[in-house]
């Protein structure tokens, strides 16, 4: 069994970065620019905006955490977005999810320049990943695309199961596996809370994604011997012996899973490491199309 170590590769995807960002300093131009949106104080995502906001740091990246209230109207946030799609010193920037149940997620996409949708979460960007164009690839699907790819796992006519269906995660990666392509050609069955009989299509899959959001949801009878596991959870559970109080869990049951895949992602230091590399990567690709 091996590990998919996303943490080590994410520091390789960051050394290349902060080369092509040496590369454009020395050409005259200024750093990347990313900004950070992070509405109200949901303690995970401000974990997540801090660890993009060093990322950042790393790659030699200017970056701006923005932190607004819990209780900002939806109308004062799409203020704040014009403001960002029009200003020339902002590459990219990304509102951090989950908002607020009062602001609707659609509304505030749609209202992102494509041009600056580093998260790649814009209909215009999706409908350009379904055809296969240029755009950016929204970061945690383009981050197992690159994990797979590095660790030169064949996807050509494998079936990937993807266990899953939200907009972020599941949707898009079932579909950046299915399309043509080194990184793609696969058969892919998006299963999600409705399926029926969830083991049996499981049981025949090569690869599997997980993104649930359910602590060690995915068992080992689940699962077909020399599968490729890939984790997309990180749960907190309560663990009194834990500094904190909690554990970093995924979706998947490591300990007994890991005995039957050939390939598996750990928790933490999998796919989460790889989002945030994927991001500084559309953000370089952002300052990279404002020059053109
Ligand atoms: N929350 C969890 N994952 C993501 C992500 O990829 N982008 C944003 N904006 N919020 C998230």
């Amino acid at each position: 069994m091996k590990i998919l170590d996303g943490k080590t590769l994410s520091v390789q995807l960051k050394k290349e970065i902060s080369i092509e960002v040496q590369r454009l300093i020395e050409r005259g131009n200024r750093r990347p620019h990313l900004v950070v949106v992070l509405v109200g104080d949901h303690a995970p995502s401000q974990v997540y905006v801090n660890a993009k906001v060093k990322a950042c740091d790393q790659v030699g990246f200017d970056s701006t955490l923005i932190r607004l209230s819990e209780s900002i109207s939806e109308s004062d946030l799409l203020d704040k977005i014009q403001d960002l799609n029009k200003d020339p010193n902002v590459d990219g920037f990304i509102i951090q999810l989950p908002l607020p149940k009062h602001i609707d997620f659609n509304r505030v996409t749609l209202s992102v320049d494509p041009k600056k949708d580093v998260d790649g979460f814009h209909p215009e960007n999706i409908g350009k990943m379904v055809l296969g164009l240029d755009t950016y690839l929204p970061a945690t699907p383009f981050g197992i695309i690159e994990l797979l790819k590095r660790n030169n796992i064949e996807t050509r006519g494998k079936h990937a199961v993807v266990i899953g269906r939200s907009t972020i995660v599941g949707t898009p990666v079932s579909l950046l596996l299915s399309r043509k392509g080194e990184t793609g050609n696969c058969t892919v069955t998006l299963a999600h809370s409705h399926t029926v009989d969830l083991k049996s299509i499981s049981l025949q899959a090569d690869i599997i994604i997980v993104a649930l959001g359910i602590p060690n949801f995915l068992t080992s009878d689940m699962v077909k011997e020399g599968a490729v596991v890939i984790d997309v959870g990180i749960n907190r559970v309560e663990d009194a012996t834990k500094k904190r109080g909690f554990a970093l869990v995924g979706d998947v049951d490591f300990k007994e899973v890991s005995k039957k895949a050939s390939h598996i992602t750990p928790v933490p230091g999998g796919v989460g490491p790889m989002t945030i590399a994927m991001l500084l990567k559309n953000t370089l690709i952002a300052r990279e199309f404002s020059l053109t």
